[in-house]
């Protein structure tokens, strides 16, 4: 049975912090941020826009009436929990008026989880041909000003609709997991933020990816000669720059060596005006290849790599089906040139506000710009999402 992406949908912040303007402000040659690191721009968060209203957007921009009906599986991949018990997909599920008869759960493997929630939907669908299921990754990547991570920063969220005869990609039945219990990053209970041993992180990135690679190619006796694109886990667009250098291989011919070349600068389009999204950042990858590329055509392979810290690696494939076009957008470049700019005081108050709770457990929240949902208030310890309906 044919199973993959039928749609995918996309939605960030509605405010940007400009790579230059940091940089002047760090006291930091802004060469190294635009060419260190490869990033022009990071979307940035208020207190009112979390997981849940970034998922529920990027979900609602693709969702017909049917979906919501055919739906029997929200999965949220985060490491942005708004909750310790109850999962974000949850109040998803009812934001977006999906069928009452379907499960609903979060998980979580730092940027790695989306990728086991695909494979998850996956077999679910093969399981039950009729179902749909939906796949949220959702983060806001928040290291702390001041500190190294700190120009590697972002949010957003990708949603994926996986069922039988896909539109856009399959999902191949071949992949190879790597586990490795190491401490590159990771984010205690008790901190907001997390903690980072940065360049250690960049080296076992680059480790996994050589190793699990060479696994897959040798179980499946592939190289990338078969391969039209190759996307990577992006935390920022520089380090998967290095990864795709890793994965080239020269003495392929000088035409598909370029082909390839072209197609990850596509993929990198989208990251370098948002940051990180953590789990969503492969993702993000896949739709800035898919709706920049002009040279991709059904029936090409496209080689994925999802690495999350602690850490988990995976490398898996999807092959594009006949008018995939049809089921994307034009570039979103523009569009993303409409998010409100942050002077770099204003984000530093923005993207670090806390809700106050009282003693009852209540909290007005600020009516900063959301998408097509926000946090509203906290009501007995109890968060209050709704729609936006208001032009702010
Ligand atoms: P840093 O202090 O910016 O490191 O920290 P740097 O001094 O090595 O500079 C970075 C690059 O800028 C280097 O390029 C410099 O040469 C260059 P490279 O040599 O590596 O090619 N540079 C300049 N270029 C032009 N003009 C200049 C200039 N100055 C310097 N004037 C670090 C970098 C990644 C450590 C930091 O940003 C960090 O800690 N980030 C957070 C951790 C991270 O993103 N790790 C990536 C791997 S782990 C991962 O992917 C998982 C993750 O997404 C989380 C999860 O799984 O949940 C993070």
């Amino acid at each position: 049975m044919n199973i993959g992406i039928d749609k995918i949908g996309f939605a960030t912040a509605q405010y940007m912090l400009n790579m230059d303007d940091l940089a002047e402000s760090r006291n930091v040659d802004p060469d190294k941020y635009s060419k260190g690191l490869l990033l022009n721009n990071l979307s940035i968060t208020p207190v009112n826009d979390d997981i849940v209203t970034l998922g529920a957007s990027a979900a609602k921009s693709i969702l017909s009436d049917q979906d919501k009906e055919d739906i029997d599986m929200v999965i949220v991949a985060t490491e942005s929990s708004v909750d310790q018990s109850k999962a974000a997909a949850t109040w998803i599920h009812h934001l977006l008026g999906i069928q009452p008869f379907a499960r609903s759960i979060e998980m979580k493997e730092a940027c790695y989880s989306a990728t086991a929630a695909l494979d998850y939907a996956r077999l679910h669908v093969q399981k039950h041909p009729e179902s749909k299921v939906l796949v949220i990754a959702a983060d806001v990547a928040r290291y702390g000003t001041n500190t190294p991570g700190e120009p590697t920063q972002g949010a957003g969220s990708i949603a994926m609709l996986i069922s039988k005869d896909p539109r856009i990609m399959l999902l191949n039945d071949n992949s190879v997991a790597q586990t490795r219990d190491i401490m590159d990053f990771w984010r205690p209970n008790y901190s907001t933020t997390p903690f980072v041993n940065g360049i250690y992180s960049t080296k076992q990135y680059l480790s996994m990816l050589k190793t699990t690679w060479e696994e897959f190619q040798k179980r499946f006796e592939t190289s990338l000669a078969d391969f039209s694109a190759f996307c990577f886990h992006v935390p920022f667009p520089k380090l998967a720059l290095k990864g795709f250098n890793k994965v080239m291989d020269k003495n392929l011919p000088e035409e598909l060596q370029a082909k390839l070349k072209d197609n990850f600068e596509k993929s990198i389009l989208y990251s370098k005006q948002v940051g990180n999204m953590y789990t969503g950042s492969l993702y993000l990858g896949l739709l800035s290849l898919l709706e920049n590329s002009e040279n991709l055509a059904a029936g090409d392979n496209i080689a994925l790599f999802s690495y999350g810290s602690g850490a988990v690696a995976e490398i898996f494939t999807g092959t594009l089906v006949n008018g995939f076009k049809d089921m994307l957008q034009p570039s979103r470049l523009e569009s993303l040139k409409n998010r409100i700019k942050l002077s770099v005081e204003e984000y530093e108050k923005l993207f670090f506000e806390e809700v106050e709770v009282d003693s009852e457990g209540n909290a007005t929240v600020a009516d900063y710009k959301t998408g097509a949902f926000a946090l509203k208030e906290i009501r007995e310890h109890q968060r209050i999402y709704g729609e936006v309906n208001d032009n702010k």
